[in-house]
């Protein structure tokens, strides 16, 4: 039987897709090459039977509709904003993501802003290396403690989850807002209340966005959210950068609306504008969330599993259900 054909859109290292190409027909950008452009898969993508993207690779009606044989996309993140579900669901593929690996990783990467933000520590270890840019005083340098503060999450999945785990370890009140109230087991596990969006908002110490992009959650960090919040609030965003109006934020930032943000995602193409740069009271990193590399390892094999278990009968994880 000929074997199923695999198209890897990033050229990933191998060894987490050490049983897929065993398997299959698995083809990667060749060597030297990062990625394929999407012009380039459009041309190639009719041969296969499956399609592994990445979490910023648009699969669009144009590369479906070029796909005659495609059955499934496996896409290489816990998002997938970059995937037109409905049009896959109409034509009949799979779409699967990999919410395992990246839960950890992305909440320590929360955790991380969150305290480097609070402490101001990217900020003082920027000025300490300046002669004469930092003043060593009992009343300088001062941050915002998060021991007895109040975290708001939005968006209580997984990662808002291991995020709350974390934050409970520190000390801080869990409220949360999410699309559905969570079972009281589950609330009482994370010790978390359920609050109205305005009302997190408005009592949060630290908001952080751990919700999936869509069209509902498209600026719910807007111009009029960012009123609402305390002016000693701090924002954290690890989830996708359109969550949050950046052009407020800067706005926000500068004006002291609220005090500081910790962002690891971005409105456009993964870096920030211009007018964050400039403030001190902003960390930024480049969508970190999951770059370890244990969890690169990882996330080849889940992606990998979930092709081969598609194909030859097992779990995997449904975006959309055909
Ligand atoms: C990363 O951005 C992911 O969605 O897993």
């Amino acid at each position: 039987m000929e074997k199923k054909k695999v198209l890897v859109t990033y050229n990933m290292w191998r060894e987490g897709y050490a049983e897929l190409i065993r398997k299959y027909d698995v083809t990667f950008p060749p060597d030297g090459v990062e990625s394929f452009s999407y012009e380039e898969v459009l041309d190639r993508i009719a041969e296969y039977d499956a399609l592994q993207s990445m979490y910023d690779f648009p699969v669009d009606k144009r590369l479906m509709d070029a796909a005659s044989k495609l059955k499934i996309i496996s896409n290489y993140a816990v998002g997938y904003d970059n995937i037109d579900i409905p049009y896959a669901t109409s034509k009949g593929i799979q779409v699967t993501n990999t919410p395992g690996p990246v839960t950890e990783p992305t909440a320590d990467q929360a955790m991380g802003l969150l305290l480097a933000v609070s402490r101001r520590i990217s900020e003082l270890d920027r000025r300490i290396r300046i002669p004469g840019s930092i003043k060593v005083a009992l009343l300088t340098n001062l941050g915002h403690s998060i021991y007895g503060a109040t975290l708001g999450i939005i968006g209580m999945g997984r990662i808002g989850r291991a995020l709350a785990r974390r934050a409970l370890a520190a000390g801080m009140k869990i409220v949360y807002h999410n699309r559905h109230q969570l079972e009281k087991s589950v609330e009482q596990e994370y010790k978390a209340t359920y609050l109205s969006l305005d009302e997190l908002l408005r009592t949060a110490d630290v908001v952080s966005l751990n919700a999936p992009y869509n069209e509902e959650t498209h600026h719910i960090i807007d111009e009029q959210a960012l009123k609402k919040m305390k002016s000693t609030a701090i924002l954290l965003n690890t989830a996708r950068g359109p969550l949050v109006d950046e052009e407020a934020l800067a706005k926000a930032l500068r004006q002291g609306e609220i005090w500081a943000a910790g962002l690891d995602v971005f409105e456009n193409c993964n870096y920030p504008i211009p007018e964050l740069l400039s403030l001190d009271n902003v960390v930024m990193t480049p969508h970190i969330g999951t770059q370890t590399v244990e969890i690169r390892h990882e996330m080849a094999a889940h992606v990998s599993r979930n092709i081969i278990n598609f194909f030859e009968g097992g779990p995997v994880d449904k975006v959309n259900q055909l």
